[in-house]
């Protein structure tokens, strides 16, 4: 029986995902990398900043020794945390908050579970940390999805098995990693549909079926 639920961040509670292409592109732009574009994007969701950067990197011919790699996703922070200064909670996607408040209601325990270091700020800046019994982020774990480690962590502090937690991404690597974990997942954002989750909907909100995934 599923007691809990462990929703990523980015893209699934808010809508983060943009900000960090925006950054992401200043970046690979400044470094001469002009053919970075949002297909490269697509692989950065849900890793770590160190294995987004790779993704960039990718396509320069320039090799960059560790210090320089650790400059340039400092560098590319700097422009995502800028990005977030003006951030409120009409970054929270739609229905997210009464979706949340109602799956509490239903005797739920809910949990974050985010590769980003930067969640609990996002969280406390959108108003939804009264929302949630606990979070998982990138300031607890060392290795990325679709490692599970980060859901891993979310489970044991709600005091729950795996078994018992269901995954909310929009993420293959975050899909995997829960499938990694032994959890249940459901799969929203644009490529819900093609992730392999157990469920499945563009929204958080439009999955109504939440009795049926719960029992
Ligand atoms: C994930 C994003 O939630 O957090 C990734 O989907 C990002 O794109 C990762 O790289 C790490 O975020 P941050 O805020 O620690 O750089
Ligand atoms: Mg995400």
């Amino acid at each position: 029986m599923i007691k809990g639920i462990i929703f990523d961040l980015d893209g699934v509670l808010v809508s983060t995902d943009e900000l960090h292409y925006q950054a992401w592109k200043r970046l690979a732009d400044e470094l001469g990398i002009t053919a970075f574009n949002r297909e490269d994007n697509k692989r950065q969701r849900g890793v770590s900043r160190m294995a987004s950067l790779e993704v960039v990197l990718e396509k320069s011919d320039k090799k960059y020794t560790d210090e320089e790699k650790v400059e340039l996703a400092d560098r590319k922070n700097g422009y995502y945390v800028e990005l977030l200064q003006n951030m409120d909670d009409s970054a929270v996607l739609k229905d997210v908050k009464p979706t949340l408040k109602a799956l509490k209601e239903k005797g739920l325990l809910l949990a974050v579970g985010s590769a980003s270091k930067n969640a609990p700020a996002i969280l406390e800046k959108t108003g939804l940390l009264p929302l949630l019994d606990k979070v998982s982020c990138g300031l607890d774990t060392t290795k990325s999805k679709p490692d599970p480690e980060v859901f891993l962590v979310a489970a044991k502090k709600l005091n729950l098995d795996p078994s018992e937690c269901i995954v909310v991404e929009d993420s293959q690597a975050g899909i995997d990693a829960a499938k990694a974990g032994g959890m249940k997942s459901l799969s929203v954002g644009p490529f819900y549909d093609s992730m392999g989750a157990d469920y499945s909907a563009p929204l958080l909100c439009d999955e109504k079926d939440w009795d049926k995934i719960v029992s």
